[in-house]
């Protein structure tokens, strides 16, 4: 099981470092602590400690941590719990991404700017790298022992939750079947919410709860947090249809598929889009925490997106 983190954990301080520079000291937090929690590159087999760490060591956002140690920061909490935890939620993160690329799913070839983990390795090898991450994330959680006992229980459960049969696996399975049926904008909100919001729900409540936040103020992290998925389901669709510009992954995955883009139009997309974030905006204030650098992290993220376009 995972040791301890050693040393200080910055940009917790409230100190006077100007947003960017806490934001990029807790992602480089993320990125460190993740390569130590990662199995070793020494383990047996090598291939598959190799794979593993491959898929969630490669360079993303870590959107989904950051939720958790700005929920956290919002509420006084201890970094290092957070910290670990964020980490758990970008290991499901990560398995749901070497998943979602097979050729069984999205058949996808690029990925954060490199090849799939399926192509990097094999598809068995990516597969057990899924699995094993997945099971990591759950460990993790576990040998919190700074969180009392109904703590770590709690994220455990919502974990669960969030990857299980009416989360993330129940979302890519609407995903995947029965693409070509007509869809209503409520069946994509509900696939959508399922395959990328609760995942980020249950992330952003774990910093809530491990920062011992009240529950009506956790309710509301929940809240803010499934409006910032549902925005940014509809973001990625945008950009999978080339109307938002990113790099670094295929394009062209949803061909055939209805999504909030081809049911709304671009322009209903991006009205759906702002309506969220609206929506998240409401319930963070409903937290206390509107003015904080969850938020101006979390709308920047597409303010800059939005830029880029
Ligand atoms: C991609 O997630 C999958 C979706 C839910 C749209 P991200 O856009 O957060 O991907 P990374 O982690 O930055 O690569
Ligand atoms: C992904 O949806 C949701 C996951 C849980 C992986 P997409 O299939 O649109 O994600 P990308 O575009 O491949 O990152
Ligand atoms: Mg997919
Ligand atoms: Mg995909
Ligand atoms: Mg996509």
């Amino acid at each position: 099981m995972p040791q301890p983190v050693s040393g200080e954990q910055p940009g917790f301080g409230g100190g006077m470092e100007d947003d960017a520079a806490v934001i990029e000291q807790l992602r480089a937090a993320v990125d460190r602590r993740l390569a130590e929690l990662s199995p070793e590159r020494t383990a047996r087999p090598a291939r598959l400690a190799e794979a593993a760490r491959y898929a969630v060591l490669s360079p993303g956002k870590r959107f989904r941590p950051m939720l958790t140690l700005l929920a956290a920061r919002e509420f006084g909490g201890e970094p290092t719990v957070a910290l670990d935890a964020g980490c758990a939620f970008e290991m499901v993160h990560a398995a749901s991404l070497i998943l979602d690329d097979l050729p069984s799913m999205d058949d996808a070839a690029l990925r954060r700017g490199r090849a799939t983990t399926h192509k990097a390795f094999d598809e068995a090898t990516a597969i057990l790298a899924a699995v094993g991450l997945l099971n990591q994330a759950f460990g993790i959680i576990a040998a919190q022992d700074a969180l009392p006992a109904s703590v770590r229980g709690e994220l455990s459960r919502r974990l669960s939750e969030a990857v299980g049969f009416e989360g993330l696996v129940s979302g890519q399975a609407m995903d995947l079947h029965d693409r070509d049926l007509d869809r209503t904008s409520e069946d994509i909100d509900l696939l959508n919410h399922r395959k990328t919001g609760v995942l980020m729900v249950a992330a952003a409540e774990a910093g809530a709860l491990t920062a011992g936040a009240p529950s009506t103020s956790v309710t509301a992290i929940g809240q803010f947090a499934r409006h910032i998925g549902l925005a940014f389901q509809i973001h990625d669709d945008l950009i999978d249809a080339a109307v938002i510009a990113e790099t670094g992954k295929d394009l062209g995955k949803d061909a055939g598929m209805a999504t909030l883009v081809t049911v709304l139009g671009v322009e209903g997309a991006r009205a759906a889009v702002e309506g969220h974030l609206e929506e998240a905006s409401a319930a963070l204030a409903r937290a206390g925490a509107d003015d904080g650098l969850l938020a101006r992290y979390a709308f920047g993220l597409f303010e800059a997106r939005k830029a880029a376009a």
